[in-house]
């Protein structure tokens, strides 16, 4: 069995050792699903760091088996798939725990909302589907909450004391502070999605949408927005595009646009850093979102 060798890569990379031997046992895990599910499972989607490939049941069913390194993050995932039931995201057919596997309803057509050209009505749309998907948090989860994002961003300005790749380290304290000030001041907590962006969107049924992919994390409403403000920008006048963004998800969420450009703030600042690796490349795009949000602070 052969592997995309971008997959291949990620993979080796992140998880090292146990990640190698994860990609060896890879073709026995497949034919275990297609076998406790009664599944014929076809060629694998575009992949990054989980194997995510359509499946056929025996009945005729679609569906689509996502298969994960069974660590933190997938514990993460399955908790806030079953919490969100399907309403604005995927639903879960069923799991195997021990072995890191979710079995998914499938999306048809399951085009992402990335392949959407329209800027403006791929945020309403987005906006429409975290309108869904935001719920109060539910009072005991393992999901995390915002907090452990903030305790990241501190990990790193420890680690990097001098910066890490463009983002300086005033940028990182100031980011920090923010961080602070807004968890000291933290209003409702929400069920939140965690990572939700443009290909975490699929088109289903005539002219619906739903989320796939999230991370779970608890927080304000105002902090999912963030990840999606990052996505897709154009390589110049990224700010006028962040600035409607923000304006179309702010109406249609009733959020509170101070705090969502705050949060924006540490957010982006995160996000960039989570993308500088060892040889000092970074996403640019999100770097120049840094400092397009650094311009709202101001105004
Ligand atoms: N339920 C689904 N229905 C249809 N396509 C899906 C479904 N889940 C995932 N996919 C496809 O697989 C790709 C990767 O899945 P995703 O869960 O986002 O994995 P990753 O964590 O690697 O980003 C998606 O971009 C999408 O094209
Ligand atoms: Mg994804």
């Amino acid at each position: 069995m052969k592997f995309q060798s971008q997959f291949i890569k990620n993979i080796q990379f992140t998880f090292q050792k146990e990640g190698e031997a994860w990609l060896k046992r890879l073709p026995e895990l497949i034919a275990y699903c297609e076998n406790k599910w009664s599944l014929r499972i076809g060629d694998p989607f575009q992949l990054s760091y989980n194997y995510v490939a359509p499946a056929t049941r025996v009945d005729g069913t679609e569906l689509v088996v996502k298969l994960s390194i069974p660590g933190e993050g997938f514990h993460d995932e399955l908790a806030a798939l079953r919490l969100f039931a399907g309403k604005g995201m995927v639903s879960v057919i069923a799991a195997d725990e021990e072995r890191g596997i979710l079995l998914l309803e499938k999306l048809t057509p399951g085009k992402m909302l990335a392949d959407m050209d329209d800027e403006t009505t791929a945020t309403q749309i987005a906006a429409n589907v975290l309108e869904d998907l935001h719920r109060a948090a539910p009072e005991r989860t393992r999901i995390p909450t915002t907090r452990t994002r903030e305790a990241n961003l501190q990990r790193q300005l420890r680690e990097h004391p001098d910066g890490k790749g463009p983002i300086t380290r005033e940028q990182m304290e100031k980011a920090c502070d923010i961080f602070e000030r807004l968890h000291k001041t933290s209003e409702q907590q929400f069920l939140l999605h965690g990572d939700f962006h443009h290909y975490n969107v699929l088109a289903t049924g005539e002219n619906e949408w739903r989320a796939i992919d999230p991370k779970g994390l608890i927080g304000e409403r105002e902090y999912d927005v963030i990840q999606f403000l990052l996505n897709k920008l154009p390589e110049t006048e990224t700010l006028p595009v962040i600035r409607d963004r923000i304006g179309i998800f702010a109406g249609k969420l009733h959020l509170n646009r101070e705090r969502l450009v705050l949060w924006g703030y540490c957010h982006s600042v995160l996000a960039t850093s989570w993308t500088v690796d060892s040889d000092g490349n970074y996403d640019k795009r999100f770097y120049q979102a840094v400092t397009s949000i650094e311009q709202l602070l101001d105004n």
